[in-house]
């Protein structure tokens, strides 16, 4: 009956069975099509009014089916966003990678240089990339003139402030924020990115890496600088790798040093900068000079110490004989996976 079909439709919930009572109720062999098709064998006076109630009917059927086909399309909407919602990876396209991920040659030569100063028994400490004039270049005695400090050389993020900010152009001012610490004696190094306003070419990036060396303790001698160079040189490069000291000049050391290793460390095609005095120069070197330990806040007349510091990005480059500094901020996957499981 048509009372009967319209309560199965009010609570039907499935597809299957809302299509069953539909062709139960409208298909050609429904009690209704079968009345349909009666009216034309009636008188023509009653014909009008039986195909009304066919017609009435089979609008409260078509709208009941609809209604219930609503119902349905709402219930399955439903049931997907809760299905969706505990899985986040529905809808979402993962390449697999090709085995497993490698961290970047700096990070991994940051790691080793860690490593090996660790297990001569210094700590490793970090400094602010923002810093100030003061820290990076007044209190480590750069005069005020020096060219160092000239615009074109700093990226300064604002001049107005006293004293200005600039983003580090060396770890050299993390020198003063481990002595401020006022705890002694102290022999930590600080890895860090610095920046220069250098153009990039072979063997520049604006953004590089250094780590900083800083001793300061009683009775600190350039010997014991001599020798922690050596030490760490033989330790991340092995046994047969050794360095040496040539004068230099830098405004926080004095006396002050450039270091250089033996250049067979580079390698193949990679050591041709250093071929001629069979060493290559890697950073700078020197006893603390007496005004930075006063603006550090220490006793130059108590203690002595001597500091050190390279950049990681040119050690990098020399280990693994890359021809052009720039590849290593561009993050190119083949190089990374070339390296990968190396130290
Ligand atoms: N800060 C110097 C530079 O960036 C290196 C250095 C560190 C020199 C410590 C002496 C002592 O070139």
């Amino acid at each position: 009956s048509v009372q009967g079909a319209l309560e199965r439709l009010a609570t039907v919930a499935d597809r299957d069975e809302l299509a069953a009572i539909r062709e139960a109720a409208l298909g050609p062999q429904s009690p209704l099509a079968v009345l349909s098709r009666s009216i034309r064998n009636l008188d023509p006076e009653e014909r009008p009014v039986l195909g009304r109630v066919v017609a009435e009917a089979r609008a409260s059927l078509t709208s009941a089916i609809e209604a219930a086909e609503a119902r349905l399309d709402a219930a399955e909407l439903l049931e997907r966003a809760e299905r969706e919602r505990s899985d986040p990876s529905v809808g979402l396209l993962v390449e697999p990678l090709e085995g497993p991920g490698a961290r970047h040659l700096v990070a991994r030569a940051r790691m080793a240089l860690e490593d090996v100063f660790w297990r001569l028994g210094f700590e490793v400490a970090s400094g602010p990339e923002v810093e100030d004039e003061w820290f990076n270049f007044e209190a480590l005695n750069v005069p005020e003139h020096h060219p160092a400090r000239a615009a074109q050389d700093s990226f300064y993020l604002d001049v107005d402030a006293s004293p200005p900010l600039l983003l580090r152009t060396h770890t050299s001012p993390a020198q003063i924020r481990l002595m401020q610490r006022g705890t002694l004696p102290i022999y930590a190094v600080v890895p860090g990115r610095v920046y220069r306003r250098d153009t990039p070419d072979a063997r520049h990036t604006p953004a590089f890496h250094q780590i900083e060396a800083l001793v300061v303790d009683e009775g600190i001698t350039f010997s014991h600088l001599k020798g922690t160079i050596e030490a760490f040189t033989t330790a991340y490069f092995g046994p047969g790798i050794h360095s040496r000291l040539r004068p230099a000049y830098f405004p926080f050391t004095e006396p002050s040093a450039e270091f250089e290793v033996t250049c067979t460390i580079c390698g193949g095609a990679g050591c041709r900068t250093c071929s001629g005095t069979g060493w290559i120069e890697l950073g700078g070197a020197g006893m603390v000079h007496a005004r930075v330990l006063e603006a550090g806040g220490l006793d130059p007349g108590r203690v002595s110490g001597f500091a050190f510091g390279f950049g990681i990005d040119r050690l990098v480059q020399m280990r693994y004989g890359l021809a052009d500094m720039r590849v290593l901020p561009e993050n190119d996957l083949r190089l990374l996976v070339r390296t990968r499981g190396e130290v």
